[in-house]
């Protein structure tokens, strides 16, 4: 049982494993090169995640990265200790946690190009906020980045009485915090459907009350009964991180540094006038009322004001294609805006990076992009990741065979073990990929299948994995209803499972994560 005062932090129920690709290494280092400024390397960095919680984006990140060191702090030792599990069964030398406070953090724990930290920063006292600040003015590396985010306003404004409403009659409930949560869950139903005022007056939160339906208690119970929890301005936490002397560097997801890919075409005379990066941040957020936050920070930036300072600096990073068999044009929603990508310089970059990836510098040294100005081809690049048309890689992507039909392995431990642990666990499955140094998302249903087609091949794939499915009491859905059908639920596993193979499979392999025995 853990004896540290958490300052008002849950601590009497575990919380649930997520992996967030907001956290990789890649990503930060794409974001602080999209705005100029030079990133940490590629490898042998070390990172810092405060309040890992149970630790899967700290291990499937470390095990996407090699090169890198990876340590995480938290308060529960159940946290720490499930991590520490994880990090052993996957053969991770380069991850480690440590159980703490961050006011305890060992001085003697050294520097760090990366300190992130998420789902702590809404959820903590300003006390604590404030020995957050301090561990990255002792820890964070010259020019190092970090990553925090938060619960932000506009768009929390009128959702932010379900919390105080789930807290206070959480309060008034017995039993442990997963037991007064969903009491008090049941009770914002009850006022939900019987049109108490609030509800009546604000629609959104009413439809709120359903996508907290689909949580998990654990999850809600550490989302909404701490003691502190806080939504801020953009402007609050620029504040609080000026007075460590961090200055904003960017944001994630990728589009949100990019104003005219998150507000609509009638703001953006708003846009073009303005040239203070904090005040586009804040009629961002108006225009688009943004509800939560990924920023990151910096001190002592070095710049890279012109795109050759870019080619030195950061040129380490490789762009391909997000998925083969992508055509122009391709929409993305990015919520209030949907973007179009087409045209002749995006389908030459189309056709370039279908089959391998290229460094930036590559890209603008190929003959088919001659014609264009170098700094609209390098931001036609950027732009193609922001929407999701090309991927940030770490490494060189291509060029290698994979056989379908031959024996198949998956060379990672790490990814063997969540395999094993995870498949068929109702949620979503994290693999770690060197090849990207991010995790990629498999539904379960494909981790199951891919488990047993490296556990005992392909034969009666289909057969093998509708046996697991029935004993697992996981359920299957066609168009949000249960199918209870059997001759349905045959059906169903063997389209699931010929559509994994045709695309899920070759995939992975292009990840990495999947590789001929
Ligand atoms: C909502 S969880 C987020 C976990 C993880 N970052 C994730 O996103 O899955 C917040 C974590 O911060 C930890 N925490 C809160 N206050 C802390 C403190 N003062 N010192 C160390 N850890 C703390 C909690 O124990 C919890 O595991």
């Amino acid at each position: 049982m853990q004896t540290l005062s958490s300052d008002g932090y849950l601590t009497d129920v575990a919380y649930i494993p997520g992996f967030y690709p907001q956290m990789a290494p890649v990503a930060l280092r794409f974001v602080a090169a999209l705005n100029r400024v030079v990133p940490p390397a590629a490898v042998g960095f070390r990172y810092l995640e405060l309040g890992c919680g149970l630790g899967r984006s700290l291990t499937t990140l470390a095990a996407a990265n090699p090169g890198g060191e990876f340590v995480g702090v938290d308060v529960n030792d159940e946290h720490t200790a499930t991590a520490a599990r994880e990090i052993a069964a996957g053969s991770l030398a380069n991850a480690r946690v440590v159980t703490t406070v961050f006011a305890d953090l060992p001085t003697d724990l050294g520097r760090f190009e990366f300190i992130a930290l998420h789902g702590v920063f809404s959820w903590v006292s300003a006390e604590v906020r404030e020995q957050i600040l301090g561990v990255i003015r002792r820890h964070l590396a010259p020019g190092g980045l970090v990553l925090v985010s938060y619960n932000a306003l506009p768009g929390w404004a009128h959702l932010q009485p379900i919390r105080g409403i789930l807290r206070q009659y959480a309060a008034l409930r017995q039993g442990d915090s997963i037991k007064r949560v969903r009491d008090a869950l049941a009770y914002l139903v009850f006022i939900r459907d019987r049109h108490a005022k609030y509800f009546e007056d604000n629609p959104p939160a009413a439809a709120y009350v359903d996508k907290l339906l689909k949580q998990d208690a654990r999850y809600l119970a550490h989302e909404y009964l701490n003691e502190h929890w806080t939504s801020f301005y953009f402007a609050d936490v620029a504040g609080m991180f000026a007075t460590a002397d961090l200055g904003f560097v960017g944001s994630l997801p990728l589009f949100t540094n990019f104003w005219d890919l998150c507000v609509r075409p009638e703001f953006q005379e708003l846009f073009r006038s303005t040239n203070n990066r904090l005040v586009t941040e804040a009629h961002k957020d108006f225009c688009a009322n943004t509800a939560f936050r990924w920023d990151i920070y910096t001190a002592a930036p070095r710049r890279m004001p012109e795109l050759v300072d870019r080619l030195m600096d950061a040129d380490d990073l490789h762009f391909r294609i997000a998925r083969p068999g992508i055509t122009l044009p391709y929409q993305a929603n990015l919520g209030v805006v949907t973007s179009t990508v087409q045209g002749p310089l995006y389908q030459t970059l189309v056709g370039m990076l279908a089959d391998r990836s290229l460094r930036l510098s590559e890209i603008l040294a190929d003959g088919r992009v001659a014609g264009t100005p170098q700094a609209d081809v390098a931001r036609a690049v950027d732009v193609g990741v922001a929407v999701g048309l090309f991927d940030v890689t770490a490494a060189t992507v291509g060029g290698s065979t994979f056989d379908l039909n031959a024996a198949l392995q998956v060379p990672s431990a790490f990814n063997r073990a969540i395999l094993a642990s995870e498949s068929l666990g109702g949620r979503p499955v994290a693999l770690a990929s060197t090849v990207t140094g991010t995790g990629h998302t498999l539904g379960d249903l494909d981790a199951a299948m891919l488990h047993e087609l490296i556990e005992r091949g392909r034969d009666g794939l289909a057969g093998r994995v509708e046996t697991r499915l029935a004993g697992s009491g996981r359920t299957l859905q066609k168009e949000g209803v249960t199918v209870t059908d059997s001759t349905e639920r045959t059906r169903l596993v063997a389209n699931a499972c010929d559509a994994f193979l045709q695309a899920g499979l070759p995939q992975l392999a292009r990840l990495g994560i999947v590789a001929n025995a």
